[in-house]
């Protein structure tokens, strides 16, 4: 997906995903330039005229933000007066701005449905969360395009891993991921062809429980899950319909297990 607009694209905080974004559009020969809160220590491998301080807790360095650079937010919008007062130093200037929400904004109430229904853009969202506050005051306000986005993994970051650590056990309870990788390619995907003010799921359209997931681990890598407290609750069921349809969106990863498995081969110590 090569850019055809010339603003730079910004990654605000490139931690996991930033990270991987900042790679994804430099292949794509997109300009783009990463921020940090300690671009010397955090962003090393960068080159030094694509590093970018940015912190939004210290305004004397949202000055560093190219006036008419097109953003996309990676880490949480919050707290919300500062969101907004940041928002306001964007001005009026015609950018682009994707803001990286959670699929946690979604507000089940104390439902027992089970299995959990199916969750699209148009469920109720909690704004008690300072972070969902945050993204909808971004999308209502300043047209940002909000990603809700599902559990991310990818390498260094293996639900493989949380399941020996205990993080994570075998229970009922329905998750949603997306690999990393389609995340980078969708932020890029939706600066281009998303609607400003609209929100898309972002997940790879299979729920599965942690059941599923622990048995699978077991079968297919060895993984024993550790010891935890079952978890009773059902978890969401998010659906990536929209993203689909409406930004036409094919996976890389549609498949945890088949990403697990490139994980594992290509990635783990041998
Ligand atoms: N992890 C998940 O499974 C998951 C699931 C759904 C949604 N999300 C959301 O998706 C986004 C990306 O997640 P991620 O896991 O890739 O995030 P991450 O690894 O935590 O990276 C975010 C980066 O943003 C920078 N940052 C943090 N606070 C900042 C601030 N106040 N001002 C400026 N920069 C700040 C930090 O980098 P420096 O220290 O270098 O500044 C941090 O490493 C986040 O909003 C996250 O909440 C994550």
């Amino acid at each position: 997906m090569t850019r055809q607009a010339t603003s730079p694209l910004v990654v605000l905080g490139s931690g996991y995903t930033g990270r991987a974004l900042y790679g994804t559009a430099m292949a794509a020969g997109w300009p783009v330039c990463a921020t940090s809160r300690d671009p010397l220590n955090h962003l090393a491998e960068i080159p030094s005229d694509q590093r970018v301080m940015f912190d939004l807790e210290q305004r004397s360095t949202w000055e560093n933000i190219p006036p008419d650079a097109d953003l996309v937010w990676c880490f949480p919008a919050t707290p919300l007066a500062q969101v907004q007062t940041f928002a306001k130093t964007l001005g009026a200037t015609p950018r682009r701005l994707v803001v990286l929400g959670s699929t946690s904004a979604y507000d089940v109430g104390h439902s027992q449905e089970y299995p959990p229904p199916w969750i699209d853009e148009s469920a109720p969202i909690d704004l008690t969360k300072s972070r969902v506050q945050g993204e909808e005051y971004l999308r209502t306000e300043y047209g940002a395009i909000s990603l809700r986005v599902a559990g991310i993994y990818g390498p260094g970051r293996n639900p493989l891993d949380w399941i020996k650590s205990g993080r994570v056990g075998s229970s009922r309870r329905y998750v949603n991921l997306i690999h990393v990788e389609d995340l980078a390619t969708i932020c890029l995907l939706t600066l281009d062809k998303g609607k400003p003010g609209e929100s898309y799921n972002v997940s790879d359209g299979t729920p599965r429980t942690w059941k599923d997931i622990c048995e699978t681990a077991q079968q297919r890598w060895g993984v024993t899950a550790a010891a935890v407290k079952e978890d009773c609750s059902s978890g969401k069921r998010i659906s990536n319909a929209k993203l689909r349809s409406e930004l036409d969106y094919r996976l890389r990863h549609p498949d945890l297990y088949e990403a697990l498995d490139l994980i594992e081969s290509t990635h783990s110590p041998s």
